[in-house]
């Protein structure tokens, strides 16, 4: 029998990404047309220029995707599209535009929640899971743990109080002059240097919440005090007490919840640092890691379209108003 094959798309921030995913997660095409350039001189993400160019590419991006994967609408049986979290204009450039290709080829059309995306990231190209299972989904909007007890339950354990990971190294870059985003860049500088800063573990400790904001107003006083400061020192100290927060609180999560795998997700999850670190914590736990190939750990449409496999059976309504703070509790 042929597999089931869902288009997904992705608007919710700075890409505007679409895939076709089958039900087994083998992504069969996916396009990403990035912001990065329209962005560049704001050392952030500017919204209404956001949402711009998610208009401009959006058709373009899906063209290419269809053409690639050699498929047309007919062969597709349904379409998922983020409705939140996210930048509320972007949102609306894939709710709309999906919401009218279902109306056109008569498919369904199912408003996807972002962070229940990047969980169904581990899925792909043949990831897999074992309940029960503990989330780090660690990204630039968000930094959680989440409880799964099988499949189709998701608990929120903890969140961050102020900044998220993501955020705290794109700032940290920034005070380096590295370029946004800064997560990339700022993982390859701290390889050279030697973390002998002793930065903060905020935290760390204390239950399964997170704050990012003092490590960074560390990291920020620490250039005010000492100009000439090696950056590749500054970095690897930074990422060392990133990581060591991020490993400890999944390491107190496993010892507490006795989970059957560590799933890490969210753009943070592409640091060769936390993958490095999150192997060796699973294999002292012995407990089976779940981590998205790594061209899957950021934004993308992929997992979109992953995800909406589990909105097609639950016979929901499709939930296709916008919800820019949409918690991963929720569908
Ligand atoms: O999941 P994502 O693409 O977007 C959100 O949903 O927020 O995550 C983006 C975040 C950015 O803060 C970026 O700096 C970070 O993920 N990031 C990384 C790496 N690649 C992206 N952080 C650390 N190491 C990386 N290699
Ligand atoms: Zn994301």
């Amino acid at each position: 029998m042929r597999q089931k094959l869902v288009l997904g798309i992705e608007t919710s921030c700075d890409d505007t990404s679409i895939a076709v995913v089958d039900e087994s997660g083998q992504v069969l095409s996916c396009k990403t047309a990035s912001q990065v350039e329209v962005h560049a001189g704001y050392g952030g993400i500017y919204p209404e220029f956001a949402s711009r160019a998610h208009v401009a590419a959006i058709i373009p991006t899906l063209e290419a995707v269809l053409a690639e994967a050699g498929l047309s609408p007919d062969q597709l049986s349904a379409i998922g599209v983020t409705r939140g979290p996210g930048l509320i204009g972007s949102l609306l450039v894939g709710i709309h535009t999906a919401s009218g290709l279902g109306a056109g080829w008569g498919l369904p059309v199912y408003g996807i929640n972002h962070l229940r995306g990047h969980l169904r990231s581990a899925l792909l190209e043949g990831g897999k899971v074992d309940y029960p299972a503990i989330v780090l989904l660690a990204s630039g909007g968000h930094t959680l743990l989440a409880f799964m007890k099988d499949a189709s339950s998701i608990a929120l354990v903890g969140t961050t109080r102020d900044d998220s990971v993501g955020e705290a190294y794109d700032k940290v870059a920034r005070m380096l002059k590295l370029g946004f985003p800064g997560g990339p860049v700022l993982d390859r500088l701290a390889k050279t240097g030697v973390a002998n800063i002793k930065f903060p573990r905020p935290m760390l400790g204390k239950g399964f919440e997170f704050s990012f904001s003092g490590l960074k107003s560390s990291v920020r006083r620490h250039l005010e005090q000492n100009p000439d400061a090696e950056v590749a020192d500054v970095a690897a100290s930074f990422v060392a007490a990133a990581m060591d927060v991020l490993i400890g609180k999944c390491r107190a999560a496993i010892a507490h919840y006795q989970p059957a795998s560590l799933i890490v997700v969210g753009g943070v999850s592409a640091s060769p640092q936390l993958r490095f670190g999150m192997k060796a914590l699973c294999e002292e736990a012995g407990v089976r890691l779940a981590l998205p190939p790594l061209q899957w750990a950021t934004d993308n449409g992929a997992m979109i379209a992953m995800a909406t496999f589990d909105y097609m059976v639950q016979d929901n309504d499709k939930l296709l108003e916008v919800a820019p703070n949409l918690p991963i509790d929720m569908l």
